[in-house]
């Protein structure tokens, strides 16, 4: 890919269309076989967990965000999504699930970019933390470091830890366009 600069927007899941739905399924599956890598033991668990976010691409209103790479006006295709669900107590957690870039586009920024166009947005609506499960061994511990989470503790899934970002003074990365499109 030398230096090409990408063109990557991120839209909610209402903006994709057929096509995209079925590779960010793909995509899905994808993620928990590669989750299943650091932590065998939880494959039955993952298993669930991606059944139910694969159902969860029906509902236009399901908290994903798509990381889509812009070509031209008729061409886009996804790179990556997330989904962001509010819970905890009194429903002002986001909880973090299923993020994934498709491998040959990592360590360009399009992960912070997903991460933090969904923590803006649910900053905007309120929820003051973002929590999320990550294995232990995955190198998505420093992704999320690197975003600002801290490691809060063990998660009950053996295996997991449990990340915490307090969202009452966090801010976006500068140079976030408004509109987060971003050349990166
Ligand atoms: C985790 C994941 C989404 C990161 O996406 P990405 O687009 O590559 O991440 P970014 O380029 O935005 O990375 C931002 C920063 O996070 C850190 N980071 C990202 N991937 C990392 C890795 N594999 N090892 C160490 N640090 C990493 C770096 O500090 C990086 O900044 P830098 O590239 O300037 O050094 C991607 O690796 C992925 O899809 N993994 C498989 C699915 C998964 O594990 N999901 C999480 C389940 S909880």
């Amino acid at each position: 890919m030398g230096c090409d600069r990408l063109q990557v927007k991120v839209v909610p899941l209402k903006s994709v269309d057929q096509e995209e739905l079925r590779i960010l399924a793909a995509y899905i599956h994808e993620a928990c076989l590669e989750e299943q890598k650091y932590a065998p033991e939880a494959k039955e668990l993952l298993k669930i967990g991606e059944a139910d976010l694969v159902r969860s691409l029906e509902w236009s209103e399901a908290g994903w965000w798509v990381a889509r790479q812009e070509r031209g006006p008729e061409e886009s295709r996804p790179l990556g999504l997330v989904r962001i669900a509010a819970g905890g107590e009194g429903g002002r957690t986001a909880v973090l699930s299923g993020l994934y870039v498709t491998p040959e586009y990592r360590r360009r920024g399009i992960g912070r970019l997903l991460v933090e166009t969904a923590l803006a947005e649910a900053k905007e609506e309120g929820l003051w933390q973002a929590t999320v499960l990550v294995a232990e061994t995955n190198p998505a511990v420093d992704f999320y470091r690197a975003l600002g989470f801290n490691v809060r503790r063990q998660a009950a899934m053996i295996g997991y830890l449990f990340m915490t970002l307090s969202l009452k003074e966090w801010e976006p990365s500068p140079g976030r366009d408004k509109d987060v499109s971003s050349g990166l």
